[in-house]
């Protein structure tokens, strides 16, 4: 059995299936395509902002008014205060029409939801991230709060490995510059295929991983990727001694209440909604063998 890991993060207010009425500040595509958009939402309501508190893991459901409503993670990190950011791909309904709008608009947002990241089990230990894609969301949450939360010395070394297709679909342009200039955590940004002017790893990420040799002791991983990297990536870190219990995800099985209340997304007796979205290995192994 897996050590638990409980979250302290505050949820909102009186019924949970009112959405807060929060307003576009700024829009900002991370990719070349286009079709990955960040949304740094501010709340309409001044109370409703003093007491949304969250922690990097955790999910909103946003609301398009007549389309419909969408689970995404949080990008951003409590210790940016005064917005809220969410990266958002173009997929379908919902996301077609956040996609559409402007700063401005008003969207509906209901949360936060959701476990969190074993922040406290993380503390004291290296922390392994391995990110490939648009998943980067919340992982981008979770370094940010490692190094901004003003407790950098509770944790050992941070080593990050961040892979895409190609360099414009690297999300987080600024923030992977700012992180490649500090000694206080090691950036590995990988291509699929060499591109002109790359001049960092070529590689998938599985491979580069291997590359790195993450030390297992005493360390904890998140993987948040498309599946066949985490696929690819899991024997590597088996490989690396990393037991079931270092190794954390988050999954995004498809939901509609994001409270429990629906069972949408249960898998055996778990509500990836409530008990998730982060899960460690470990807990993965104990759900039904179909999942
Ligand atoms: C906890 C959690 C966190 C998430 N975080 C993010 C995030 O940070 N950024 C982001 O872009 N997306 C994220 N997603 C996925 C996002 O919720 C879906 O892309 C969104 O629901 C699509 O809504 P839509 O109305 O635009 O698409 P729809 O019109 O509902 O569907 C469009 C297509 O996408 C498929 N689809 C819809 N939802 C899912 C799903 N969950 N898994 C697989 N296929 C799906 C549909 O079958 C359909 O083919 C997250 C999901 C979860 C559960
Ligand atoms: S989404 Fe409704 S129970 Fe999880």
């Amino acid at each position: 059995m897996s050590e638990t890991h409980v979250c302290t993060c505050s949820a909102q207010g009186a019924n949970p299936y009112v959405p807060m009425s929060m307003v576009i500040e700024r829009i900002v595509d991370e990719t070349d395509d286009r079709t990955i958009k960040s949304f740094d939402l501010v709340f309409a309501d001044e109370e409703e902002a003093r007491q949304f508190q969250y922690t990097p893991g955790q999910f909103c459901e946003l609301s398009i008014f007549g389309q419909g409503e969408a689970p995404f993670g949080i990008a951003s990190s409590p210790t940016e205060e005064g917005f809220v950011r969410f990266t958002v791909k173009k997929a379908g309904v919902v996301t077609s029409k956040l996609h559409s709008l402007k700063p401005g608009d008003r969207i509906g947002m209901r949360g936060p939801l959701g476990n969190c990241f074993p922040l406290e089990l993380m503390r004291g230990k290296d922390i392994v991230v391995i990110g490939g894609g648009f998943a980067f969301t919340t992982l981008r949450s979770l370094i940010v709060y490692l190094l901004e939360s003003g407790e950098r010395d509770a944790y050992g070394k941070i080593i990050v490995v961040y892979g895409a297709r190609t360099p414009g679909l690297l999300m987080y342009q600024k923030d992977l510059e700012a992180w490649e200039t500090r000694d206080d955590i090691e950036m590995w940004q990988t291509i699929d295929i060499q591109a002109p002017g790359w001049t960092r790893k070529v590689g998938f990420v599985p491979a580069v991983v291997g590359e790195v040799k993450p030390s297992a002791h005493n360390a904890i991983a998140v993987i948040c990727g498309p599946p066949v990297m985490i696929r690819f990536t899991l024997p590597v870190m088996t490989e690396l001694g990393f037991g079931k219990d270092q190794i954390y995800t988050s999954l995004e099985n498809r939901m509609k209440c994001g409270i429990g209340k629906c069972g949408r997304c249960n898998v055996g007796n778990k509500y990836v909604c409530l008990d998730g979205p982060v899960f460690s290995m470990a807990e993965l192994d104990e759900l039904p063998p179909e999942y």
